[in-house]
């Protein structure tokens, strides 16, 4: 049997053509690898393209930008940083440059940070607090998941400051006692 060896990259078409490629270099750090008025490739590591920005603009001028859908499609693309220090790390930075996550939740599994682009595509910055997949399996069969399986919230800031003053991130990875967190409308699971 052959399966994929990794996800190699995500294309976005898009009517907001400059503004998604400078958010994609901001927000990655992504280099342009190749643009024209069209397609814009761009990555932030060894990969060709992580990201090809397609210009709607450019592909179909009398066209109209239209709306998200809700209920159809793709809800969210998830990242993995490598621990919580670059998670919040890149949390800080982000809000420096005016970004601000919609969702920063504790799902149990994953400590994650949700942002959306200037059309609305949606993304999860995570940090796996599992070490590996039978342990994530092992909670998701639990009691504790099936009395909460989004997660609770929780605060970035609140993290950051703890860990600059140096609380351990094994500490700052557990989920924190609370009710389930309510799923906000940008995540587009209702009108
Ligand atoms: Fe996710």
């Amino acid at each position: 049997m052959a399966t994929p060896t990794k996800l190699a990259h995500v294309v976005y078409m898009t009517r907001r053509f400059d503004e998604m490629l400078a958010w994609y270099q901001k927000v990655f750090e992504a280099s342009v690898q190749y643009e024209n008025p069209a397609v814009a490739f761009l990555t932030y590591d060894d990969e060709h393209h992580r990201f090809a920005l397609l210009n709607m603009s450019a592909f179909d001028p009398e066209g109209v930008a239209g709306v998200m859908p809700i209920g159809v499609g793709v809800n969210h693309v998830g990242y993995t940083y490598a621990n919580l220090g670059a998670l919040l790390e890149t949390y800080e930075r982000l809000k420096q440059l005016g970004i601000t996550p919609y969702w920063p939740v504790h799902h149990g599994v994953t400590l994650s940070i949700y942002y959306r682009d200037p059309d609305g595509n949606r993304m999860e910055f995570q940090v796996d607090c599992c070490a590996d997949a039978a342990e994530a399996n092992k909670f998701m069969h639990s009691a504790a998941f099936a009395a909460n399986p989004v997660g609770v919230e929780i605060d970035p800031d609140a993290l950051l400051a703890q860990y600059k003053r140096g609380v351990p991130v094994e500490t700052l990875m557990v989920q924190p006692e609370g009710p389930a967190a309510p799923i906000p409308p940008e995540h587009g699971l209702s009108a």
